[in-house]
Order: C-alpha cells, then sequence, then structure tokens
C-alpha cells in the first residue's frame, strides 16, 4: 500500500469513529420510552457500516474553501453527516423487511425486524426519518443554506429519489430491464442519496454554483458507481466478508448490472465511472483528493 492510501484509509477509519460517536449522541438514549423502539433505532444505526456517506458529506465540506465559523460549519458537516446516515439506515431497515428483499443478517448481525420484530423494526425506519431532518434544522448555518440542504435530503429520499427507486427495484422483479431502466433505478434507489451526501457538504460549506455543479457531476458518477459494484459483491464476495447474504439478488431474480451486461462488463462500467469521478474533480484542485480517493474505494472496495 502506498502513503496516499493508508493516510485515506487512516482518514475513513477517524471519520467513521467520530460519526458514530455523533450519532450516538443524537439518538434517544435506550431506555428513553418508548424504550424497545429507541433500542431498534440504536441498534440499527449503530456499530457497524462503512459510513460512506458521512465521509462523502466531509469530504466535499473539504473540497469547498469555508466561509464563516469553522466551528459552526463543523457542528453543520456533523448533523448532515448524522442526518445521511440515518436516512441510510432506515432504508437498510425497510429494504430488508420481509415484503421487500426479505433478508436476516446485515452488517454482521440479524437484520433489525430478526432481532426485534417487523412492526417494530418499521416503526425505527420510520422514526429515524423525522430524526435526520431534526439534525438539518439544528446546523447553525445561514437559515437559506438550511433550507436548500433540508429540501436535498428531502428530494433524494422521496419518491422521485430513494424510495421510488426502491418501488421500481420490487416491480422489477423477475422481469429484465432495459440499460436506461435499470441506469434510473440504481441512480434512484442509491446513487441519490449518494449524492445528496456529497451535495450537502457543498451547501453546509458555502460553495460558490461552480463548485457544486463539478460535486454534482463528481455525485452522479460514485452514485451510480456505488450500486454497479454492490450488484458486483453480491455475485462475487462471500456473507462473511460482506456481512450480508452474498447471491440475494440473483435468488430474488432482481435485474442488477451483472445479470444485464456480465460481470466483466459491469466491471469496466465501474471503472469508467470512477474515472469520470476523477474528471469532474479537476476543477476544484487538490482540496478535492478525499473525494478522489472516496471514488477509489467505492469501485475497488471489497465489501
Ligand atoms: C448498502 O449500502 C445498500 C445500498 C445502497 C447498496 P452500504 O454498502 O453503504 O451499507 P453499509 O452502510 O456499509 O452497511
Ligand atoms: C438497496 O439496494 C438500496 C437501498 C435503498 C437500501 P440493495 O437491496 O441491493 O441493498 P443491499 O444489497 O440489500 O444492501
Ligand atoms: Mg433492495
Ligand atoms: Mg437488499
Ligand atoms: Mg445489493
Amino acid at each position: 500500500m502506498t502513503q496516499q492510501h493508508l493516510a485515506f484509509a487512516d482518514w475513513l477509519q477517524s471519520r467513521a469513529q467520530h460519526i458514530e460517536t455523533v450519532l450516538d449522541d443524537c439518538l434517544p438514549a435506550a431506555d428513553a420510552q418508548p424504550a424497545r423502539l429507541h433500542a431498534a433505532m440504536r441498534y440499527a444505526v449503530l456499530g457497524g457500516g462503512k459510513r460512506v456517506r458521512a465521509a462523502l458529506v466531509y469530504a466535499a465540506g473539504q473540497a469547498c474553501p469555508v466561509n464563516g465559523s469553522t466551528v459552526a460549519v463543523q457542528a453543520s458537516m456533523d448533523r448532515a453527516a448524522a442526518a445521511v446516515e440515518l436516512i441510510h439506515a432506515y432504508s437498510l431497515i425497510h429494504d430488508d423487511l420481509p415484503c421487500m428483499d426479505d433478508d436476516v443478517l446485515r452488517r454482521g448481525r440479524p437484520t433489525t425486524h430478526v432481532q426485534f420484530d417487523e412492526a417494530t423494526a418499521m416503526l425505527a425506519g420510520d422514526a429515524l426519518q423525522p430524526l435526520a431532518f431534526e439534525l438539518l434544522a439544528e446546523m447553525p448555518i445561514a437559515p437559506a443554506l438550511v433550507v436548500q440542504a433540508t429540501r436535498a435530503l428531502a428530494q433524494a429520499a422521496g419518491s422521485l429519489g430513494m424510495a421510488g427507486g426502491q418501488a421500481i427495484d420490487l416491480d422489477s422483479v423477475g422481469r429484465s430491464l432495459s440499460r436506461d431502466e435499470l441506469q434510473t433505478m440504481h441512480t434512484m434507489k442509491t446513487g441519490a442519496m449518494l449524492a445528496c451526501s456529497v451535495a450537502l457538504g457543498g451547501i453546509v460549506a458555502g460553495a460558490s454554483s461552480a463548485t457544486r455543479e463539478a460535486l454534482d457531476d463528481y455525485a452522479h458518477a460514485i452514485g451510480l458507481a456505488f450500486q454497479v459494484v454492490d450488484d458486483i459483491l453480491d455475485v462475487t464476495a462471500d456473507t462473511a466478508s460482506l456481512g450480508k447474504t452474498a447471491g440475494k439478488d440473483a435468488a430474488g431474480n432482481k435485474p442488477t448490472y451483472v445479470s444485464l451486461l456480465g460481470l466483466d462488463d459491469a466491471r469496466a462500467l465501474a471503472e469508467e465511472l470512477r474515472v469520470a469521478a476523477h474528471a469532474a474533480l479537476v476543477p476544484l484542485g487538490d482540496s478535492a483528493s478525499m473525494l478522489g480517493r472516496l471514488a477509489d474505494y467505492i469501485v475497488l472496495r471489497d465489501r
């Protein structure tokens, strides 16, 4: 491993540890009533996950020259990073429910509905979503930026973003989608929340519109790449390293980039998107280096 890769690995680990403490602080205590609901929320959010979305918020923030008080901006970055991880955790709880992908393993542990029960899991997801927006509302930055961030997260999580992509996913079981349809589904169900993470870093840092455009181009590429690689890993990785059941897509008759293009072409597409992500960062210069490393990580990861 090169020095640069080690520096990135350390940075990612330190961001993951940091967001864990932020999330721990913002979640209600496990013994606060209703205790079973709060225990389920904490179970789903804490103690696992790669924390890629939080890292994208911080890395996008780093890529922008910061306006205003750094303490307020850092506190707001923490809330934005926690907000995307909360929405993500909710999406995973619901994705794993028997009425959706029916998975029993997540992040190396029983899924939330297995550990608790289906109704509690559903409610834990329901409650994580407003908590995310509460955190955004508490960001100590200009109110206009809070509004922009709120709108961005609402759009990314909603029916034209993640929830809509999940609806298309369920509707596509057993069907073969065209390449355009598959790209739309993946961009919505997964790309939207990753792209929103990047956008939030830019919004909180008060990025210029030129910077935001470069960030958007980058975000679009890594957002799609993330789900292309998730499809690949479902075929190539094992359950132990994924922490979730491997081979679920084929078993569940899901159209994926692997089922559409085959493994080699799916890998080639991920690589193309990695190169596109780097190209988008060129106007941002050295300050965007962690975003570049994150694009590499997203495409080259093994879990
Ligand atoms: C899994 O996301 C669900 C998808 C959107 C593909 P991650 O692979 O980021 O899951 P964690 O957070 O690391 O567990
Ligand atoms: C899930 O996609 C996307 C979400 C919005 C949660 P998958 O169903 O492929 O995610 P995994 O493989 O279960 O993590
Ligand atoms: Mg799914
Ligand atoms: Mg799933
Ligand atoms: Mg998957």
